[in-house]
């Protein structure tokens, strides 16, 4: 089996080519390197690998089988080297591999000649060590410990009270040194306490031999964590101070709700439902997109004609609820289990194999960086594999084009209201990827605040839905709040003011033991903020002398805003186009219509890139 192996646990990407037997257990190493890249893996990782192969005399379709470092490790640096992996090996449809990142610095030791007792103490940040122990002798490593996370100085102590001697090795010692000083610890030299390519196939070795490298399945790959996300620690909290026997119930509720939701995320198929049946025909290019900007894992795949072939989400809503809103942490943890299944299900449902596509585009900003880093390292990778053109794409700029959607033949010049999470802003399209932001928020976006008070009211999240469901049935004049900057005469947005009203609003009923009508304050909430999105979404048509307003983002799902701006843009004669409601919430769809955009305009994105959490949209100035 002809390996490549990575790892990017640590400071160090390690790459490595080699060939197992995988009968004798030999390994036989063919080429490798250790780049000293903090923080900058995703952006080394392929080129390297390039090199590698072209060092080796190799092409990728030469190799048989992915090996990455598991961890522990930092979090989002093994999520890259994982998510790259798994993009790898799904695009050559071979085997993927998992090795302990700590195995592997043992083994690094094992061949400088240490034997005997060994200590890895690898830096898990936050003042932590990852410690495992290892007896050496001639024949190879063996492990004593599972992986678990502890303060430097609990592991001193504990291994102090043993009888042998230990060396020492690892990460954690650039940091910690002083709580191992003296017997029974001896450092290892520093040069030795990160892994490098010869350790790591010599880790990947042992693993396969002994069945703990996975049973190779892609999909099945998850890093090692060694400890939950804040999140979830402070549940776990929270559920074991439950002892009062009055709160028997609520702890049930709790614990009930964590197995639900701790259970596979929903995957949902949109347009897809149908869409290969029938008469259809398509044309290429083919587009596969893919999306993991927040809460949800998405792929998509159309075609020339932007015609819809696939569309799937796996949404990981019913897991954030449970915390009152997007937990990045557990976003990142779910896209990566999610992603391979998300695409390899979409190219199924599409009927093609990565053979028949054009191109892979991807979200790759704005959005939370640890959750787009799994998306963007996946789609790399898989590009690496097939030689595949990889284009990033602006998550906003795909709100824009979905509503190509709703109108194919629309064309710039026309203005768009994006409103979203994270996003509130109005962009005059003066062509296809040209963009102008007119205005946008100061402080919080729309869905925000949407958000904040539908938690304030205890409505759980996501707030903009369930908000508009009561809104039906209330007063939109029954509580006056403010309506901010409605008359600024710029384009430009505030919405703190009104969450911090609303709030107020209810802890002074609350204060006065005064019961709130939800009806009446969630349409009294959405008719200040609708006025407003009106109001500068006019003045930005009559700014522009557009005739023609788009809207985007999660907020364009909601009907009072849909309806005022229908209503109110269209006695002025301005066209008023909003994607469906399905295409108004994060997708893949619209990312891949972006995508087929720039692939036909020759744009490409090179495997060195990164995600921005902040990307301005294109312009051509
Ligand atoms: O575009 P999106 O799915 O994700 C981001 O890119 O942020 O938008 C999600 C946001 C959430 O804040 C959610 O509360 C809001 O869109 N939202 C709504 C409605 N449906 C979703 N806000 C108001 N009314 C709705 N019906
Ligand atoms: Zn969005």
């Amino acid at each position: 089996m002809r390996a490549l192996a990575l790892d990017t646990a640590s400071t160090q990407t390690v790459l490595a080519l080699a060939d197992l037997d995988e009968i004798s257990g030999e390994v036989t190493l063919l080429a490798s390197c250790q780049v000293d890249a903090p923080r900058q893996a995703n952006q080394v990782l392929l080129a390297r690998a390039a090199l590698l192969l072209e060092e080796a005399g190799l092409v990728t379709g030469d190799v048989d089988a992915v090996a990455v470092g598991r961890g522990p490790g930092s979090f989002t640096g093994v999520r890259i080297g994982v998510a790259t992996a798994k993009g790898i090996a799904c695009g050559l449809g071979v085997a993927l591999y998992g090795v302990s990142t700590l195995d592997s610095v043992a083994w690094r030791a094992w061949r400088a000649g240490v034997r005997g007792r060994l200590g890895v103490v690898a830096d898990a940040m936050r003042k932590e060590v990852y410690p495992v122990r290892y007896e050496l002798d001639d024949a190879g490593i063996t492990r004593l410990d599972p992986d678990t996370v502890a303060k430097p100085a609990q592991v001193a102590q504990a291994w102090a009270g043993e009888e042998d001697d230990i060396t020492l090795t690892g990460d954690g010692l650039l940091k910690y040194a002083e709580f191992f000083e003296g017997a029974p610890f001896a450092f290892a030299p520093e040069e030795l306490w990160l892994p490098d390519g010869q350790s790591l196939v010599s880790a990947f070795a042992q693993a396969f031999a002994t069945g703990k490298a996975g049973s190779g399945d892609a999909a099945a790959l998850v890093p090692v964590y060694t400890r939950l996300s804040d999140a979830e620690e402070n549940e776990q909290a929270r559920l074991a101070k439950m002892t009062d026997p009055r709160d028997a119930q609520k702890r049930e509720r709790l614990q009930r709700e964590i197995e639900r939701t701790d259970r596979a995320m929903r995957v949902s198929r949109p347009k897809s439902e149908g869409a290969t049946e029938g008469a259809a025909t398509y044309e290429p290019p083919f587009i596969l997109a893919i999306e993991s900007s927040c809460d949800e894992t998405a792929a998509a795949v159309i075609d020339g004609g932007r015609d819809v072939l696939a569309d799937c989400i796996a949404s990981q809503i019913d897991f954030h609820k449970r915390f009152g809103g997007v937990v990045p942490e557990i976003a990142s943890r779910k896209h990566t289990e999610a992603i391979v299944p998300t695409v390899m299900y979409t190219m199924e449902q599409a009927g093609l194999g990565f053979g028949d596509l054009s191109a892979v585009a991807c979200t790759i900003g704005p959005g939370l960086v640890g959750a787009l880093v799994v998306g963007v390292a996946f789609a790399k990778g898989l590009c690496f594999a097939t030689g595949l053109p990889f284009i990033g794409v602006n998550h906003l700029e795909g709100h824009l084009y979905a509503n190509r959607y709703v109108d194919p033949t629309l064309e710039p010049p026309f203005v768009a209201l994006l409103v979203s999470g994270g996003h509130t802003m109005l962009v005059h399209v003066r062509g296809w990827g040209d963009y102008e932001v007119l205005g946008s928020t100061l402080d919080d976006a729309v869905g925000e605040a949407f958000d904040k008070v539908a938690k304030a009211l205890e409505l759980g999240y996501p707030g903009g839905p369930v908000l508009s469901r009561y809104a039906k049935d209330g007063d939109a004049k029954a509580i006056a709040f403010p309506r901010a900057m409605m008359h600024s005469g710029d384009l430009r947005f505030s919405l703190s003011g009104l969450k911090t009203a609303v709030i107020t609003y209810i802890n002074e009923q609350n204060k006065a033991g005064m019961s709130i009508d939800i009806p009446d304050l969630a349409a009294s909430f959405t008719a200040a903020v609708v006025d407003v999105l009106v109001a500068k979404s006019l003045d930005a048509c009559k700014q522009t002398g557009s005739c023609v307003l788009c809207i985007g983002g999660g907020v364009a799902a909601n009907p009072d805003l849909r309806e005022a701006l229908a209503a109110s843009l269209g006695k002025r004669g301005i066209r008023v186009i909003m994607p469906e409601l399905s295409d108004c919430a994060d997708n893949a769809s619209m990312i891949a219509s972006v995508g087929l955009d720039l692939f036909e305009a020759g744009e490409r994105t090179g495997l060195d890139a990164d995600p921005q959490a902040h990307m301005p949209l294109r312009t051509r100035e």
